[in-house]
């Protein structure tokens, strides 16, 4: 295991992803909490931080403590606060590096650069610089701008390493194998955190927690429930009862899909069909946060009800994973704050259980991995991502059964294109929205007053930014045809143009 401090960088979580990459278990912690080292802990990296070392609330921690007990690699910050730390100058450079550089390896002998060519591009993010290296340190790289790239410390403790640049991001070309050299060469870690481990090390340790107690689980048809389940039934069998609800509001066929998917994973699911109780409740709302409120509640009802139905119940399974979790630091001040936790299909703090979420420290990628490796289907793994308010919030305004049916049809047209073109595995997301306005077209000799359908598909990493994806005409051309000849109650389609930011993915 790694521990990373984190100082509150932007690439924290880049760091942790590229060092699980390398098969190696490791976890975020702010870097002011305090921390037991045992003989799992192999290692320490010092993030990134958005702070100088040099300003006076700075954030620091004891390195030379921690460096007696284990190697530590400093990145960025973390680099430039063990320079200073040791007696090394840093100040702001006259150069400042963002982007591209090009690293030049002085010293091939040392671990670190192992298997690293002479040169190679790395990509820097700093003001400060090291100008000085601390007595007996040594340069290990430069770069064109600054005189140390990375360097390590005396031979007489554990290695201390520090990168002025960023290995984890994908444009530092060799930064993967400077951090294998550290994690495995310098840490000796075994390189062992592989999903089948994963597998294994879970299911035992969910039999520990759960004993022979019963767990209810809402599940979705997403990655991150559905791999959450199916890792819970290996452990405890049908002692798991999932809930799926049908809110009215799925894709089409989706109710029917994702029961059936369930059953070949020989999942104990009840589906639960509550479509009209919900388009009930939906009718004359056409508020899009009144619409996520109600559907929202009558979930939560709708599943207290089935919980109710069931005896002994004493635990609740959620799909909650790590970027859910990971306490993140607050670049307005090393002050520590709690990220919310955003569930889908959110259960209520009212329903006080014991939680077993066996997907807690597990980045996105890693769960799809899990659940490759369990057999879930490939369709269910690389789902996009759907929102819990379902079609609800591509209605705009008033949701009808009618309208649903509608907007079901398009959008089934819509995605099945992208699946049989090859496209959709290269968008983000994608989805399809029905404007509240009719407009005139013309079929055969007849004139048509019908709903406008608009196209939407994004890329994206995370979804908190995205740009329209540039799907190719031909490609628009064609849905936008089979969507008008097939169905009927729309007449034209227009494809959504906009980035995020200044819009949004959804339109509601
Ligand atoms: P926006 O529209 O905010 O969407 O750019 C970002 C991502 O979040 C999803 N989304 C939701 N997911 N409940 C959810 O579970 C919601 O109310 C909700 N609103 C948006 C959206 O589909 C996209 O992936």
């Amino acid at each position: 295991r790694i521990l990373i401090l984190d100082f509150g960088s932007q690439y924290t979580q880049l760091i942790a992803r590229a060092v699980r990459e390398a098969n190696v278990y490791c976890e975020i912690i702010p870097y002011s909490k305090p921390f037991e080292i045992d003989s799992n802990l192999k290692g320490i990296i010092l993030s990134g931080s958005p702070f100088s070392v040099n300003d006076l609330n700075a954030p620091v921690i004891g390195i030379k403590d921690i460096v007696k007990q284990l190697p530590v690699l400093g990145i960025c910050y973390g680099a430039q606060l063990t320079a200073k730390t040791y007696g090394g100058r840093v100040e702001k450079s006259s150069k400042r590096e963002y982007g591209r550089a090009s690293m030049s390896v002085n010293d091939d002998t040392d671990v670190l650069m192992q298997g690293v060519s002479t040169k190679s591009q790395v990509w820097m993010s700093h003001g400060d610089s090291i100008l000085e290296l601390p007595e007996g340190f040594k340069v290990l790289a430069t770069t064109e701008s600054i005189p140390v790239a990375a360097f390590r410390n005396k031979q007489d403790t554990n290695p201390l390493y520090g990168l002025q640049f960023h290995p984890e991001v994908y444009h530092s070309t060799e930064g993967k194998q400077i951090l294998k050299n550290f994690l495995v060469n310098i840490c000796g870690c075994a390189q062992d955190w592989t999903p089948a481990h994963f597998i294994t090390d879970t299911v035992a340790a969910l039999k520990q927690q759960i004993g022979d107690r019963q767990v209810i689980m809402a599940l979705s048809g997403g990655v991150d429930s559905t791999v959450a389940a199916t890792l819970i039934h290996k452990a405890i069998g049908d002692n798991l009862h999932g809930i799926f609800v049908d809110n009215g509001v799925l894709r089409k066929n989706e109710f029917e899909d994702v029961l059936e998917t369930y059953k070949q994973l020989g999942l104990n699911v009840t589906g639960v069909n509550a479509s009209q109780m919900f388009y009930n409740e939906l009718k004359d709302n056409a508020d899009p946060e009144s619409k996520r409120k109600i559907i929202g509640r009558l979930f939560i009802e709708v599943f207290q009800q089935e919980a109710a139905k069931l005896e002994n119940i004493e635990l609740l399974g959620q799909g909650t994973i790590y970027p859910d979790v990971i306490e993140s630091v607050s670049v307005h001040g090393p002050s520590v704050t709690i990220k919310s936790h955003h569930n889908v299909g959110g259960l209520p703090a009212t329903m006080r259980m014991e939680l077993v979420e066996p997907l807690r420290y597990l980045f996105k990628d890693e769960v799809r991995k899990v659940g490759r490796e369990l057999g879930i289907p490939a369709n269910l793994i690389d789902r996009h991502p759907f929102p819990g308010p379902g079609l609800a919030i591509r209605i705009l305004g008033e949701v009808t059964e009618e309208k649903v049916r509608l907007l079901q049809e398009a959008d089934h047209i819509y995605t099945n294109a992208l699946k049989e073109t090859g496209l959709y595995a290269t968008v983000w997301q994608a989805g399809t929205i029905l404007l509240p306005v009719k407009s005139v077209g013309v079929m055969g000799d007849e004139r048509t007053y019908e709903f406008t359908v608009a196209l939407r598909a994004v890329t994206s990493v995370d979804g908190m930014t995205a740009d329209w994806a540039h799907l190719p005409y031909d490609f628009l051309a064609d849905v936008s045809n089979e969507i008008i000849n097939n169905v009927r109650g729309i007449n034209r389609v227009v494809y959504d143009i906009s980035s995020k930011p200044p819009a949004t993915i959804e339109w509601e």
